[in-house]
């Protein structure tokens, strides 16, 4: 998708709440509502099918991403494809987004006002994606659905949370830009990858 930068800032001053993910996209390939957009290639708003038993939810979109328009085609990217195989799932079948959708410079840190600013996206992805299990990575996708938690104190136990006026279940993992900084955790990633396939297979994630 090409950027665009002919809307004035803050728009859309509402996120709609349109019948379908791709008028969904069409509005917020063209957001200005935090100042990201100054910097920006395009605006990365997720990838997959749009029925996916799994929501993938990241940070924000890197170098790649900016350039190709779609999340996880990085270093962070490659390894959670190869957890997916490990899993016995193909990334064609999960719906990949973040809580950010467009990149922040130098990869810096997102601040609350972006966060805040993006927010409203993510709750039309979840109801219009409606997945059976929603897998946050790393710290700024879990406290979007758990202010304050703390991944390490969460990760890999499957949780209810109340979540734009429904319910969601949560699956909290690490970023795989921690696994790839340290490689030490791979094992147990491994294993909460496996389990994520097996609970799908079971039909348990329902
Ligand atoms: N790429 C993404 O799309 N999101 C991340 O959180 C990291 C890399």
């Amino acid at each position: 998708m090409p950027a665009t930068r002919s809307e004035p800032p803050g728009f859309p001053a509402t996120i709609p709440s349109p019948g379908s993910l791709q008028q969904l996209h069409e509005v917020m390939v063209r957001c200005t509502r935090c100042s990201l957009f100054m910097n920006r290639t395009q605006v990365v708003p997720g990838s997959g099918p749009s029925r996916p038993d799994i929501l993938f939810v990241g940070e924000a979109p890197g170098a790649s991403e900016d350039r190709e328009g779609i999340p996880f085609v990085g270093r962070s990217g490659e390894l959670l494809e190869a957890m997916l195989e490990v899993a016995g799932i193909s990334r064609e079948e999960v719906f990949i987004a973040n809580v950010i959708r467009c990149r922040p410079p130098k990869n810096r840190n997102p601040r609350a006002a972006e966060l805040r600013a993006c927010r409203g996206w993510m709750e039309e992805q979840v109801r219009l994606l409606n997945p059976r299990i929603v897998v946050s990575l790393g710290r700024y996708a879990l406290q979007h659905f758990v202010a304050k938690a703390r991944v390490t104190e969460v990760q890999g136990r499957l949780r209810k949370v109340a979540y734009s006026g429904g319910e969601i279940r949560l699956l909290p993992l690490v970023h795989p830009s921690a696994v790839l900084r340290d490689p030490s955790f791979r094992p147990k990633y491994e294993e909460q990858f496996r389990r994520l396939g097996r609970l799908l297979r079971s039909g348990s994630g329902d």
